[in-house]
């Protein structure tokens, strides 16, 4: 029996986040190297995404590529982004036909100009889709964007454009490159490393999370089925207690 049957549709998660993981070592695992784990990695993010939109997730967003991975080696970053590029150039016409948009959070000044408009005529090509939306995290840090969220607060306070009374956790919230999505329910990581590695800290704060072995090149719907279905298994209290939250 497939998790898919045991997943209570009326409870989904709007919004689920992903760190891929584990792209490397799988591929070393098997005598290739570690492109050979990304090229797989980007099959696991199409049959994610379809998985998510059959299901009716509204929202789901993907670690591609941190601030902290430009440090990797330069022909590995070459690697990724000329396979990213393709990625988007690949795909796109299939996200115009099933209806998702795709957006991008994250410093785009950083990514190499062909990829970067590339990652814009997909952006433009795909605004029509109302089934999901598939945010990018590239070269995104959940530090940059907080930094980014500080410096133009602090700006509008000494322009006189807000007071420090003003500044609450819906306005930075607002200041976030995600003011446009609700929160993740879900926090998905695989390939068996239990950390957030800079990735939507403040979004995270109520996430539900989910670490699984499995590294990305192998997770596939199966997998991702059985992640919403341990979510559904979960009580979100908020800070309350679980009484208050039957009641
Ligand atoms: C982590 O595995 C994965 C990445 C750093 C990159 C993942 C990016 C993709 C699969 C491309 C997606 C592109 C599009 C356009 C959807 P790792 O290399 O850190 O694995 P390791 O921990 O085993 O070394």
């Amino acid at each position: 029996m497939s998790y898919l049957d045991k997943i209570d549709k009326t409870r989904l998660p709007k919004h689920v986040a992903i760190i891929m993981d584990g792209n490397g070592r799988w591929a070393k695992s098997l005598g290739k190297d570690r492109s050979y784990g990304h090229m797989e990695g980007v099959v696991s993010v199409r049959h994610v995404t379809e998985a998510a939109r059959e299901l009716g997730v509204s929202y789901l967003t993907i670690y591609a590529f941190s601030t902290e991975n430009w440090n990797r080696p330069e022909s590995e970053v070459f690697d990724l982004m000329d396979l990213m590029m393709k990625a988007l150039e690949r795909e796109t016409p299939d996200l115009i036909k099933v209806g998702v948009r795709l957006e991008i959070i994250g410093d785009m000044d950083r990514l190499p100009e062909k990829v970067r408009n590339r990652a814009m005529k997909c952006i433009s090509e795909t605004a029509g889709g109302h089934e999901m939306t598939l945010v990018l995290a590239l070269s995104y840090s959940s530090r940059w964007e907080i930094v980014e969220a500080v410096k133009s607060i602090a700006r509008d306070v000494k322009e006189n454009k807000l007071t420090v009374q003003d500044i609450n956790e819906a306005l930075v919230s607002n200041r976030l490159t995600t003011r446009n999505y609700p929160e993740p329910d879900l926090l998905i990581r695989t390939g068996g490393e239990l950390r957030i590695s800079n990735f939507l800290m403040w979004q995270l704060s109520y996430s539900e999370l989910y670490f699984t072995e499995t590294p990305w090149p192998v997770f596939r719907k199966e997998e991702f089925y059985e992640a919403i279905y341990s979510f559904q298994s979960r009580e979100r209290r908020y800070g309350k207690t679980s009484e208050q939250v039957q009641n």
